[in-house]
């Protein structure tokens, strides 16, 4: 197969685990017979260095040409970046959103999964690790306070800023849908995660997750307050299968959910709209603390591609291939520092690359 892949490798440690996923998505084409062309796009921090602005037209409708893109993070230090002394809508966080919405890049999976292997890495109490977990966070991407009008102004002599909540049905609908698709492919369980105790979105939220529902008898539904959720992802994850939540609290619940299974570098995501096109991308940020020392953890980028090649392109083979790959390297007690633990060998970003490549053969 011919893959058309569009690359951001964006800022801080972006281009380090970019650069190892791009590694193994080569070793995966050269042993299954694929060829992979890559067109290296700029978003976010780098896009604005040679710009002015962090997302480009050219540069979205090169994204748009690409069968999927691959991305690392985007962003910088809030207090020492030139970046954030432009406003708002020209730093590297709008490129982003406003790459997901030219995308129509509504259905964001984010899968968080406890090896065997790390669960000397948990921060959770041992029962509650050995129990392991696997579950899928399914986030709205496209809408939600991410989206809605904001305003800074002076009323009466305060200042007061606003930040609009909107969802209409058709979107929660379509999103839904997804979340219980996914279920039916894995323990057809969903848990909508909402605040309909206080908001309108979340009761609106609940009503039409409701009647999605009907369409899918196999699936158990159940609702879940997202401060519950909160609090329940770190006494018993194993209890959820598909987490289905709008796009705030899904930011939120994914940071959470990934810690538990060690850390931020292990949690891939995936961002599809109604075509074959994806964006793939670790959850986790471009970790300016850490960027240019070669010790970030490119796992979740990896999985990402792993993603990549299982929704974009159909190729459940390969991307079994690099999960196992991935799986091995683990059990072999080969660790990036984030999910060191004792008795295991610490090793850096390229070297945690390399060692996925060998076992893909
Ligand atoms: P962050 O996720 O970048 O970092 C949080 C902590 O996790 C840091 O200690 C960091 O070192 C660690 N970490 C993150 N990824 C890691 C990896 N692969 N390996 C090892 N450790 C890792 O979050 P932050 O510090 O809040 O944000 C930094 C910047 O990233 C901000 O500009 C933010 O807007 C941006 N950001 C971008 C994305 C994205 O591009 N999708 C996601 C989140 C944050
Ligand atoms: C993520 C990030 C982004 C988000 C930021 C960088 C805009 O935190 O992908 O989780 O909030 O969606
Ligand atoms: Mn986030």
């Amino acid at each position: 197969m011919e893959m058309k892949i569009g690359v951001i490798k964006g800022d801080g440690i972006g281009p380090e685990i970019v650069d190892e996923a791009m590694k193994v998505l080569d070793q995966t084409a050269k042993v299954y017979g694929h060829s992979i062309s890559y067109t290296q796009l700029l978003m976010g921090g780098a896009s604005i260095d040679v710009n002015g602005v962090p997302l480009t037209e050219e540069t979205l409708q090169l994204a748009k040409d690409s069968d999927a893109v691959l991305m690392g993070s985007i962003g910088g230090d809030a207090k020492t970046s030139p970046w954030y002394q432009l406003e708002p809508s020209k730093r590297p966080e709008a490129g982003l959103l406003q790459l997901r919405k030219g995308l129509n890049l509504f259905a964001n999976l984010r899968p968080a999964v406890l090896y065997d292997e790390l669960k000397g890495a948990c921060p959770l109490k041992k029962e509650i690790a050995d129990r392991g977990f696997d579950l899928m966070i399914m986030r709205e991407l496209t809408g939600g306070l991410y989206f809605g009008k904001r305003s800074t102004e002076e009323i009466d002599g305060v200042l007061t800023a606003k930040d609009e909540l909107t969802y209409n049905e058709n979107e929660i609908r379509r999103i839904a849908k997804r979340g219980f698709d996914i279920a039916m492919k894995r323990n057809k369980k969903v848990t909508s995660v909402d605040k309909a105790n206080v908001l309108d979105s979340s009761r609106l939220w609940r009503k039409v997750v409701e009647e999605v529902a009907k369409d899918y008898p196999e699936v158990t539904l159940e609702h879940m307050l997202v401060d519950n959720c909160a609090m329940q992802l770190v006494k018993d994850p194993a209890q959820f299968d598909v987490v289905l939540t709008e796009n705030m609290f899904g930011d939120i619940l994914s940071d959470e959910a990934s810690m538990v299974t060690g850390s931020i570098g292990m949690l891939a995501s995936a961002s599809l709209n109604d075509t074959k096109f994806g964006l793939y991308e670790p959850s986790g940020g471009s970790a300016p603390d850490i960027a240019g020392k070669g010790i970030a953890n490119p796992i979740a980028t990896i999985l990402s591609a792993a993603m990549m090649l299982r929704f974009s392109f159909d190729l459940d083979k390969e991307a079994d291939a690099i999960e196992n790959a991935v799986a091995a390297v683990l059990k072999d007690g080969y660790r990036t520092i984030d999910i060191m633990s004792e008795g295991k060998e610490q090793i850096g970003t390229a070297q945690m690359g390399d060692k996925i490549c060998e076992y893909i053969k």
